[in-house]
């Protein structure tokens, strides 16, 4: 009923506009100042943290931990082969530490996007007064080829200055822990970073969840949680290939839910719209990314690259999103390359791109998912997500789309007005509420409502910052 009330008239969807805008900016505003005087307050309080102040992480090149141990290939996907206490403190703004009951780094065997054994690493937070039987998975993403970027990197006190992008997502896995789920984040790029690789993320993500449900002697996780994972951007693109992965390469899992948004169905589609704008910066990340495991890109690139400018392209290698951000934006990728922007669709990118960022190629999805979209994404063409769940509907899938044409909203924008819906669905999933099968495409989902309504984020939101305080993070009310 309030989805007709809603798209009935254009003078509700205007007033409502206006409230949501006034809603995100308050939003803004209340945890910018709050993040100014706590952070005032915290520096004078002398308060002890969790972990270590003084440590800085290291690259994982420079890591013992991160190395994978000899013989990896006899054994089976998702085993634990090393853990320890995270370092150093675990952040929301690389300052201050969140008091948990347990922060860990756990490297289990996983598999590079062509098959080949590998090891990666996830972090597991526990909050104070958890429940074992819930168990988070988030897909943070860092948009970046290089592994100094990894969310086990960047959730510590300590990490680069440049990946503050990242950073800023720890607030999802915070308002996670106020739920007392137990969170888990995988560096699910692998070792090699191989960004914008499908298979990769989702091998990485599947056997991350193989590996907690493993953890109990460690982190005492029930073996059977109820499991949900969300992801929105360049984290709904992982949780898409892990729906599509999960039913070939890790049947045995039982995911409760995945909930997405801000989907890239289309890689090659989305290359062609990013060149000399905003997204500029994606496209060396993924050209490196992707050639750490496809040898034939790597070779293309060899003979491709302008070799004067190859190392300045290069620089995607040892640098984060905001670094990648500041050289390339806004630039014509194309002046790399001896043959210029074009040949970035020959034959040998153009089958990697197809075969890394293409979805809808595997199985149906089985596991449940919530879809948040706005129909005007500037950074993926609607038609594709469209056409993308169309097609796993027709197949059977359970999908609740919420496909946002109420407000004129961008991609970034979309991904805060969605997290509220997103979160009250995984609630659900996570009180053992199966989601009803089948499809469903709404403006707005009673979801999103609950979750406007009790300004549950706004709440989680403050509350991070009283986290940053040294308040101890619990299950929150
Ligand atoms: C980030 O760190 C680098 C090197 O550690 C430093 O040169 C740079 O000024 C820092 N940038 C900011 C914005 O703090
Ligand atoms: C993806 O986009 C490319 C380039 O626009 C197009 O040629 C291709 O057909 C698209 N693939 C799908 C599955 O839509
Ligand atoms: C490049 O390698 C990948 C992985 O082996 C393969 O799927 C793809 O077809 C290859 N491209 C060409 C043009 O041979
Ligand atoms: C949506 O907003 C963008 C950016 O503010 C603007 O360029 C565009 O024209 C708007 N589209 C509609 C349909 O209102």
């Amino acid at each position: 009923m309030i989805d007709t009330l809603l798209s009935s008239t254009s003078l509700v969807k205007c007033s409502l506009n206006q409230i949501t805008i006034l809603i995100m900016m308050f939003i803004s505003a209340i945890s910018f100042l709050a993040l100014q005087i706590w952070s005032i307050v915290a520096s004078s309080a002398g308060i002890e943290w969790n972990g270590d102040s003084k440590l800085i992480p290291p690259n994982p090149a420079d890591d013992p931990f991160y190395k994978a141990p000899p013989g990896i290939a006899s054994i089976k996907p998702g085993t634990i082969l090393r853990h320890r206490q995270v370092p150093t403190k675990i952040t929301l703004n690389n300052k201050d530490g969140l008091k948990l009951k347990g922060a860990w780094q756990i490297l289990y065997r996983t598999q590079n996007s062509v098959g080949e054994p590998s090891a990666t690493v996830t972090t597991v937070l526990v909050p104070y007064q958890a429940k074992d039987e819930n168990l988070f998975v988030l897909n943070m993403f860092s948009d970046a080829a290089y592994n100094g970027c990894s969310p086990s990197i960047n959730l510590q006190v300590g990490a680069r200055n440049d990946s503050v992008f990242t950073q800023a997502q720890t607030m999802i896995a915070y308002s996670a822990l106020t739920e007392g789920w137990y969170v888990s984040i995988a560096d699910d790029e692998g070792f090699n970073a191989a960004f914008s690789s499908g298979p990769q993320q989702a091998y990485a993500t599947l056997d991350s969840v193989r590996a907690v449900l493993q953890s109990e002697d460690i982190t005492g996780i029930d073996p059977e949680p109820r499991i949900t994972m969300y992801g929105y951007s360049g984290g709904g693109f992982v949780g898409s290939w892990v729906a599509e992965i999960q039913p070939d390469y890790a049947p045995e899992l039982k995911i409760d839910g995945i909930a997405i948004g801000g989907l890239v169905p289309n890689m090659t589609a989305g290359l062609a719209l990013y060149n000399k704008n905003d997204r500029s910066s994606f496209i060396p990340a993924t050209l490196i990314g992707l050639s750490k495991d496809y040898k034939n890109l790597s070779m293309w690139l060899d003979e491709n690259l302008i070799p004067e400018k190859a190392a300045e392209l290069r620089k995607v290698e040892s640098q984060c999103f905001d670094s990648n951000y500041n050289m390339f934006h806004s630039q014509d990728i194309g002046k790399y390359l001896k043959r210029g922007w074009d040949s970035i669709f020959d034959p040998v990118p153009r089958s990697v791109f197809e075969v890394t960022g293409t979805s809808g190629q595997r199985a149906t999805p089985k596991i449940p998912l919530y879809v948040s979209e706005t129909v005007q994404d500037d950074v993926s063409p609607i038609a594709f997500t469209d056409a993308l769940l169309k097609k796993w509907c027709d197949e059977g899938a359970t999908i609740l789309y919420e496909r946002n044409d109420l407000f004129n909203m961008s991609h970034s924008q979309e991904s805060m007005y969605s997290l509220g819906g997103a979160f009250t669905w995984m609630q659900d999933r996570q009180a053992g509420k199966p989601a009803s099968p089948g499809c469903r495409t709404t403006s707005l989902t009673s979801e999103s409502l609950k979750g406007f309504v009790t300004l549950k984020m706004l709440g989680k939101i403050l509350s991070g910052q009283l986290a940053n305080y040294g308040i101890p993070v619990s299950g929150w009310k």
